[in-house]
């Protein structure tokens, strides 16, 4: 299928108040397809309002091309380009109703009245804010404003609806009707979404696709299960769900698979052949794949230790054990029937299925 946007090696650097340059984007290339919900994801400061700001044209880039349904973006101004942004903060208009803040762009535009009135009602029924368009924006609710600023940025029929942090004023329940409404919207219209967040868990709940960004380089753009089950290096790791990793040394690589010595002295099989042998790497297995050890284990780690912290939250214990050679060990096991297994110091043995483990070569940054 045709890409609707390609990024082409964007490269931003800021000259920073304090003296030297930032490298906001790194050669950052990707794209998106038609009717796709990509997500930039990654720490504050990382790039990912530079980035939109490029795609929108509010930010020159210094090297690289944007394309939108393969045009050439070039230094084309932001509102002759075929894409809607809401920004970190919705700027609404505080002094205008609902409707004035919705209508704006067609009004400077110069569209007939009656177009502005048509296209306003029907925007405002789409984000569920029918007659509401009296009201002044002091009037409403976070989730409200929210709303009119989404409704102002679709009435112009976008392409491309870019959506910065939208969400991150909202409290936690709010947020995630809004993050259901906004998919089901996303469907609705057939557009293509790029959505800014830092929540991972919002990235992992929403997205076709996410491009996970560090220090203005994309670290892996995947789909969300690839991102959590196969990450590239360790900061994506780190960055997407809770981990447990382990250094260790490759010390043999076969069609079988690997064969690691961790920096505790075990020994594990890894079925994965990608790495050559002597490569240091850090071996990452999640805390819901370690389990508690019931008599004789194969084809896994099976260790002991104490435990260090224990959380119950409801479903699950999420435990924290000192395990010798391996350091701290997070495990989240199902709530067992007798609760007397997790207290803190008491002795338990975990399992470590080897095909829960996922090996990451330590040089592997970048994508
Ligand atoms: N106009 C500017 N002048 C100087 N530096 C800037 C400018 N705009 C952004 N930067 C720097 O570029 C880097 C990327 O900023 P950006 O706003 O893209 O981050 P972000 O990923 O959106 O962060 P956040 O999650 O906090 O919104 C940061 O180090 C920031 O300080
Ligand atoms: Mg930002």
């Amino acid at each position: 299928m045709k890409n609707l946007l390609q990024i082409e090696k964007a490269t931003k650097r800021f000259q920073a108040p304090e003296g030297g340059l930032i490298t906001a984007l790194d050669n950052v290339s990707l794209t998106i397809t038609h009717n796709e919900f990509l997500t930039l994801l990654g720490p504050s400061g990382c790039g990912k309002t530079t980035l939109l700001r490029a795609i929108s044209g509010f930010e020159d880039l210094d090297s690289g091309e944007i394309y939108i349904d393969g045009e050439a973006m070039g230094t084309r101004a932001a509102h002759r380009r075929p894409v809607n942004t809401v920004f970190q903060k919705y700027a609404l208009f505080p002094h205008l109703n609902v409707s004035r803040n919705v209508a704006y762009s067609m009004e400077v535009a110069g569209l007939e009245k009656r177009e502005v009135t048509e296209r306003v009602g029907k925007i405002l029924e789409l984000v569920g804010l029918v007659g509401m368009g009296e009201r002044k924006i002091s009037q409403l609710s976070g989730g409200q404003q929210q709303r009119v600023a989404l409704a102002r940025s679709l009435v112009a029929q976008p392409k491309i609806l870019l959506l910065d942090e939208p969400l991150s004023a909202l409290d936690k329940n709010l947020r995630h009707k809004m993050q259901q409404e906004l998919k089901s919207l996303q469907h609705e219209l057939g557009i293509s979404f790029v959505f800014v967040t830092h929540d991972q868990e919002e990235a992992l709940v929403m997205s076709d696709r996410i491009a996970v960004l560090n220090d203005g380089l994309i670290q892996q753009l995947d789909k969300p299960e690839a991102l959590y089950h196969r990450p590239k290096n360790e900061f994506v790791a780190r960055f997407i769900g809770e981990s447990n990793l382990f250094p260790g040394r490759v010390l043999s690589s076969t069609q079988a698979g690997l064969k690691i010595k961790l920096a505790g002295g075990d020994t594990i099989a890894v079925a994965s052949s990608k790495c050559p042998a002597g490569t240091e790497v850090k071996v990452l297995i999640r805390p819901e794949k370690v389990t508690l050890a019931k008599g004789k284990a194969s084809d896994g780690l099976k260790v002991s230790g104490h435990v260090l912290e224990h959380y119950f939250v409801g479903t699950d214990y999420q435990l924290v054990v000192a395990v010798e050679g391996l350091g701290r060990v997070k495990a989240t096991v199902r709530n067992p029937a007798n609760d007397a297994v997790q207290t803190d110091g008491s002795r338990i043995t975990l399992f470590l299925p080897h095909e829960a483990m996922h090996v990451i070569p330590v040089s592997g940054m970048g994508s």
